[in-house]
């Protein structure tokens, strides 16, 4: 369904992200006829480029990150007819703003939407020149990306800084894990089937386990990464995002603040990491020289070009949630590069059953798993034991029931960002976080990086390739419980 007419201004135009994400997000939803013909992607940065050299970029940026059989040359072209450029320096006096203006002014009814793809150091001096050059229409939103903030204080910061120009209801904070088919689909499968609900709790839940692995290692965002690390890059907020998802009460209504208030409640509801505790319920780890795809890799030390960075790039975590419903059921996080394979997914193991009725003939009873993959291959696997077919008596085996969505399907699974740019158009904000989510996060995770900081201990080495320094296995092996591995 098409959305309502609209301009969406890209700042940072020139950067990764809009090569890499948007601008193929944007074209998709172009080729599927879901842009109205009078929409605008106004490219914003502080090159000097023209309409047509930024057109040349959106041509080449294409040519890279989409695939050939989804590119066809008559929707190449008249996406290409949306794109216009406008050069401004973030800085309030620059010449760029009234241009950016006056090319604005011709869409002054449509959805405006500003999206900050730069640094966020200059998220407040780009919103103080929005909201300065009088560019804000009543159906204004501005968009911004992770990572918001490095600690609470610097998040409440930033957060201040986009709050003086823009109504919290009109900031569209991006985590693109929500954007993920799976993971509404786990909302889906949580709160439009009667069957799982009753379970998902502490009397019937044992554990569960969220691992989002990546192959690859830092590369070119050695840079960024050093200053982040594991935890501020994925777990302050994808991953807790994901925890909150499947941890939830459920809420009145899949809407905006509903939603967020139950994530909420979650995030208040961790049990703080003490210092006392950090060795117990953390490990961090950094990639050694080793193997991927079949092929030498060098160490992070060696791709950061620099030899004394504590910097983490493996995580491994046991939260805890302190209310009702998930009281004694542990959490399990893992994440980490240059692990052995790029796998993301979270799994919901249940306790065993009371008794068994088959002698130990039949095998060892393994517990039911519901598995929700995010990728690759996203999908549903539910685990049961079954017979093990023909007449060789009661033996027990181990299956899953599984759906694989590409394969049910049969159609091309949108990226995340499609989903979430459509929405700020639609004025959606039920995959966005607010900013106390954000903020209950940062509480969270501060202690845990402020405990990190003043031990003396470095994170422990892993060989790339492996799942992390053998102290994550000690983890969640200490509590009698194995990491799920399944690589197709
Ligand atoms: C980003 C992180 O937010 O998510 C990256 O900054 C990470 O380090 C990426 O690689 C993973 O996203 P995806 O969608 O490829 O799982």
């Amino acid at each position: 369904i098409a959305v309502d007419p609209f301009d969406l201004v890209v700042f940072g135009a020139t950067g990764d992200l809009a090569y890499r994400k948007l601008l193929p997000a944007l074209f998709h939803r172009h080729r599927d006829g879901q842009l109205p013909d009078v929409s605008r992607i106004i490219a914003a940065s502080r090159r000097k480029l023209s309409d047509d050299d930024y057109r040349k970029l959106t041509e080449d940026a294409l040519t890279k990150f989409v695939p050939a059989a989804e590119r066809e040359p008559e929707h190449v072209a008249s996406f290409l007819k949306r794109i216009f450029y406008v050069s401004v320096d973030a800085k309030i006096d620059d010449e760029g703003w009234p241009e950016l203006g006056r090319v604005l002014e011709e869409g002054k009814d449509r959805v405006r939407a500003f999206y900050l793809a730069v640094s966020p150091d200059l998220f407040g001096v780009i919103c103080e020149g929005i909201g300065a050059h009088g560019l804000i229409t009543p159906e204004t939103r501005v968009i911004i990306e992770k990572p918001i903030g490095k600690s609470l204080a610097s998040a409440t910061a930033l957060n201040d800084a986009v709050g003086k120009v823009f109504k919290e209801s009109q900031i569209y904070r991006i985590d693109h894990y929500l954007g993920k088919e799976t993971v509404q689909n786990l909302m889906a499968l949580r709160f439009a089937n009667a069957l799982f609900e009753p379970l998902w709790n502490a009397a019937h839940i044992d554990h569960v386990q969220i691992t989002v692995a990546e192959n690859l290692g830092v590369e070119s965002r050695a840079g960024y990464y050093d200053t982040a690390g594991a935890l501020r890059d994925m777990v302050q907020n994808h991953i807790l995002q994901l925890l909150c998802l499947v941890a939830m009460e459920p809420p009145n209504q899949f809407e905006a603040d509903a939603m967020r208030d139950e994530k909420l409640k979650v995030l208040r509801s961790l049990k703080p990491i003490t210092a006392s505790d950090l060795e117990a319920v953390t490990v961090r780890g950094q990639y050694r020289a080793g193997a991927s795809a079949g092929g030498p890799v060098p160490g992070y030390l060696q791709e950061l070009g620099s030899d004394d960075s504590v910097t983490e790039t493996f995580v491994a975590l046991k939260a805890e949630i302190e209310n009702w419903r998930w009281s004694g059921v542990p959490f399990y996080i893992r994440t980490g590069k240059r692990l052995p394979a790029r796998l993301s997914e979270i799994v919901v193991s249940f306790k065993s059953i009371p008794h068994s009725i088959f002698g130990s003939a039949a095998g060892q009873l393994v517990s039911n798993q519901l598995v929700m993959r995010l990728q690759p291959d996203e999908g549903v696997r539910l685990w049961l034991m079954i017979k093990d077919p023909g007449p060789g008596g009661m033996r027990l085996r181990h299956v899953p029931l599984d759906m694989s969505f590409a394969q049910t399907f049969k159609v091309r699974s949108p990226e995340a960002y499609e989903r979430l740019l459509m929405d700020v158009i639609r004025g959606n904000a039920t995959l966005f976080m607010r900013r106390d989510e954000v903020e209950a996060a940062w509480k969270w995770i501060d202690p845990i990086l402020d405990g990190w900081a003043a031990s003396r201990e470095s994170p422990k080495a892993y060989t790339a390739g492996t799942w992390g320094p053998s102290s994550a296995i000690a983890l969640i092996e200490r509590d009698g419980r194995t990491w799920h591995e399944e690589i197709d």
